[in-house]
């Protein structure tokens, strides 16, 4: 017999199920069975007591005692269950897979003028060539004057000149453009350093030209500067033939054929022999006295050779592209084909 009189089963089981709903966590839910269900748990309890209770009483109690017992174990299981699924949810929507595979960052890639341009330096600097940049807006004197163009000198009709109008001289006349060629370089050069001078010097160029497959508006070149006592057009010669084996090919075959540029004499134009035909790529020629001249320097003592090449050209050529407008267009498409 115990003191207290056993607890009513269905009362402790409407307690349980009511707790059950408001335990919204694994460990809430252990805290509740081990209140009600434990060794010493309450319900768990009302069974014991059900052999205290005389024997008339025994089995009506015994039932309701164990049918409530069953009640709360399978409320607990389900509860369990959706506890679990609701967390499995929230995990879904905002937990971060760490089993996943990473993915690239796309890389970027180099335009096909800097690929070529960087190829044309390392010959050149295999060579002993230094390289040097310079200004995209210009003087006329660095880009016409002291190349041997004067004011007025025919020549000036090869380049298509974007003139500015900041400076105009007193009479109202353009003195600043945007360089036409890297060959202002020369003059910079030769004004700021003495022989012995080996640099080649890349840049952007503009030319106020409709725009084909053939022309554009902006374009690069690299233009070439050798000066020294004794340089030779032999040397000229040897120094562009050794760059155009390194860039074509061992046995690519070269053209000079005569050619008039005003910075120059004598002056020449190269080709190389590409899939059976000749293709100009460069000009050159020893760099004139007037020039030599107009930087300061003695040109019987000093002689050099100049060259300047358009970087697009050749990659026009190694590529086969037949639309010089692809190479500033920035369509993926088109640059996705370089690296
Ligand atoms: N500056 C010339 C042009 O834009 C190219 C050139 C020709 C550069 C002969 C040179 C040279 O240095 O010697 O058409």
């Amino acid at each position: 017999m115990t003191d207290a009189p056993p607890q009513d089963a269905a009362a402790i089981r409407d307690a349980a199920l009511d707790a059950l709903e408001r335990a919204g966590s694994a460990d809430a839910l252990e805290a509740w069975r081990v209140e009600y269900l434990g060794r010493s748990g309450r319900m768990t309890q009302v069974l014991r007591g059900v052999a205290q209770l005389p024997p008339d009483e025994r089995r009506a109690a015994g039932a309701a005692a164990n049918e409530a017992k069953t009640v709360l174990e399978q409320r607990l299981a389900d509860r369990r269950a959706e506890i679990e699924a609701a967390l499995a949810e929230g995990l879904g929507a905002d937990a971060i897979d760490v089993t996943l595979p990473g993915r690239p960052a796309p890389n970027g890639r180099y335009h096909p003028s800097t690929i070529v341009m960087r190829e044309i330096e390392a010959i050149f600097r295999g060579m002993g060539f230094q390289v040097a940049e310079g200004p995209e807006v210009e003087w006329d004197r660095y880009n016409f004057e002291m190349l041997n163009i004067p004011k007025d000198h025919p020549a000036r009709d090869m380049f298509d000149t974007f003139w500015l109008d900041a400076n105009r001289d007193p009479d109202g006349g353009f003195t600043t453009l945007l360089r036409t060629h890297t060959s202002p370089m020369q003059a910079r050069i030769m004004e700021a350093h003495q022989p012995p001078i080996r640099v080649i010097v890349p840049g952007k160029c503009y030319r106020y030209e409709a725009t084909d497959a053939t022309h554009e508006s902006q374009f690069h070149q690299i233009e070439g500067l050798a000066v020294d006592k004794g340089i030779t057009f032999a040397n000229l010669k040897h120094t562009l033939f050794q760059f155009a084996r390194q860039m074509f090919g061992p046995e690519t075959r070269i053209r000079f054929r005569c050619d008039y540029f005003p910075f120059v004499e004598p002056g020449v134009d190269m080709a190389i022999e590409w899939r059976g035909d000749w293709l100009e790529i460069l000009g050159a020629g020893m760099v004139h006295p007037n020039v030599l001249r107009a930087a300061g320097y003695d040109p019987d003592v000093y002689t050099g050779f100049a060259f300047g090449m358009g970087p697009e050209r050749i990659a026009m050529l190694k590529y086969g592209i037949n639309d010089v407008r692809h190479f500033l267009a920035n369509d993926v498409r088109f640059l996705r084909q370089f690296r």
